[in-house]
């Protein structure tokens, strides 16, 4: 399914913020993502800068979200790193609440209203099949 253009308006409107506070938010995600799920801290234990590096790639996606292919260069580096530490599918949802929770948390429930937030979920989901597709790949090969 293509995203659809309301959740690409809702998305982009997030980019200038996302470029101001995105470690922040990143760095917010982490807490979250590793005390509700502390099997994922392991996954991360080679990982360097990774809120600063998460941070980059979510201002990329929310301000090519229309251009895609400006990214694929990018996800191809994601995907390798990902399948490196096998990062699986199951993980995905754990990185998707922890995110939007850190989102609304430090951006503000009157900036990250719901409509935005499903948008940033939608727009999330497309991404992580994106990546799921090329880790399969990577796996199966
Ligand atoms: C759409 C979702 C995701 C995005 C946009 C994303 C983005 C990134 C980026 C930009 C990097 C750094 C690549 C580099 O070194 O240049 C990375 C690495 C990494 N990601 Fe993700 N990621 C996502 C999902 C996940 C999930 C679900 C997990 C598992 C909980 C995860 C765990 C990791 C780990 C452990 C590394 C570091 C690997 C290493 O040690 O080199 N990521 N990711």
């Amino acid at each position: 399914m293509p995203i659809s253009k309301q959740t690409i308006k809702l998305v982009k409107s997030t980019s200038p913020l996302l470029k101001e506070r995105g470690e922040e938010v990143t760095t917010r995600m982490y807490q979250i993502l590793f005390s509700k799920y502390p099997e994922t801290e392991v996954l991360f234990r080679n990982a360097n800068n990774q809120p600063t590096k998460l941070a980059t790639a979510i201002c990329a996606y929310a301000e090519n979200i229309d251009k895609l292919e400006n990214l694929s260069d990018a996800v191809e580096i994601m995907a390798q790193r990902h399948v490196n530490v096998e990062i699986q599918p199951k993980h995905y949802p754990m990185v998707a609440d922890s995110l939007l929770t850190a989102m609304t948390e430090v951006l503000g429930a009157d900036v990250i209203t719901d409509e935005v937030l499903s948008a940033w979920g939608e727009a999330y989901n497309f991404l992580a099949d994106v990546l799921k597709k090329r880790e399969k790949e990577l796996y199966d090969a």
